[in-house]
């Protein structure tokens, strides 16, 4: 069996264990600070196996011998933003925990993908390169199937539908500035704009952008996890069984729709090489410089963390027309901030 790693055995990082588990995807380890808690969790989730039939083993450790020569690396440590906190703060509290967590991770794993799902997503996921100096290509985040798959929920609802029959792509950061392409929804190959009023299928629109934060405010505290947990999954098993599935994942722009050196969320073809490639789509003006925007967001939010974390600063050119690029132009990481921290569950 393959070998997926999960950091954080929070709810997100469990669930993700949960369902890989029982597609019978990977045997999986779970790490966490609190090693009872990753332990119990995956000795609970290893009982589920005659139940529910599935054949993955299930381990859980605070340190990361146990993670040797894992296909791929799910990162979910990190601490949501309490009360109080600026952004700048979870920035640097984060990024301290994401580092630390990559570093380790990538030297008993050198050959991994790694998928990041700790918030800000686009940030961490850049970060998480930038400290394993690893190829691009295997280091994706996870938002466009989390937020796509919230946008097709509600289209589904709309219409009174199966989910299944309606795709939907949202691209853009994981943030208040995701772009859901309402032209490029469609339902059974019918245009959702031919089913929906536009004006009706933006107000869905609205709703997914703020879908993680409607969550939130049911729960009072914690934030999703069985949706982020699946949309991991998703993409485990695209990139282990080679689908080369086309799904929205927050990868490095090299150019592609005038963006360069920013992770955002992009169509891309993922498969056991991770990023086989990035789609560009035709987009419309507004769209695209929608998609700009985003960029330029996760672009100043690097900038300003790699001051932080003491990387130097990082200049950011804007995004004016569709020739001109989003450059994040980070200093090299010195060694020493990769050891600061440990991680903590999500
Ligand atoms: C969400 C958080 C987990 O979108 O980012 O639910």
């Amino acid at each position: 069996m393959s070998k997926v790693t999960i950091i954080g055995a929070g709810f997100v990082g469990a669930t993700a264990g949960q369902y890989i588990a029982m597609k019978n995807l990977a045997d999986v380890v779970l790490i966490d600070i609190n090693e009872g808690a990753a332990m119990g969790k995956a000795l609970d989730l290893l009982q589920t196996g005659p139940i529910t039939s599935h054949c993955s083993h299930l381990s859980g450790a605070s340190g990361y011998e146990a993670t040797a020569n894992s296909d791929v690396v799910v990162i979910t440590a990190g601490i949501p933003r309490k009360e109080g906190m600026s952004r700048d703060e979870l920035l640097k509290i984060n990024a301290g925990i994401v580092s630390s967590a990559a570093a380790q991770a990538v030297k008993f794993s050198p050959n991994a993908i790694f998928i990041v799902v700790t918030n800000p997503l686009d940030v961490m996921t850049q970060l998480t390169q930038q400290v394993t100096g690893l190829p691009s290509h295997r280091v994706i985040g996870m938002a466009g199937v989390l937020d796509s798959g919230r946008f097709q929920t509600f289209i589904a609802a709309e219409l009174g539908i199966s989910p299944v029959d309606v795709k939907a792509m949202v691209l853009g950061g994981h943030g208040d500035l995701m772009v859901p392409l309402l032209r490029h929804s469609s339902v059974n190959g019918i245009p959702a704009l031919e089913l929906i009023a536009e004006a009706r299928l933006q107000e869905l629109a609205v709703r997914t952008r703020d879908g993680g934060a409607e969550i939130v405010s049911y729960l009072k505290s914690g934030s999703a996890y069985y949706a982020p947990g699946a949309s991991v999954a998703q993409m485990v098993e695209t990139i282990l069984q080679d689908q080369k599935r086309l799904l929205p994942c927050s990868v490095l722009a090299t150019g592609q729709y005038g963006l360069n050196n920013v992770y955002v969320g992009l169509p891309v073809v993922l498969g056991r090489n991770g990023v086989e490639r990035i789609v560009e789509l035709p987009l419309e003006s507004s769209e695209l410089a929608a998609l700009q925007k985003s960029a330029a967001a996760i672009a100043k939010n690097v900038a300003t963390m790699n001051d932080l974390i003491g990387w130097g600063k990082a200049e950011v050119i804007e995004a004016k027309t569709a020739e001109t690029a989003v450059v994040v132009l980070a200093a090299a990481p010195p060694a020493a901030v990769a050891e600061s921290k440990e991680p903590v569950t999500k």
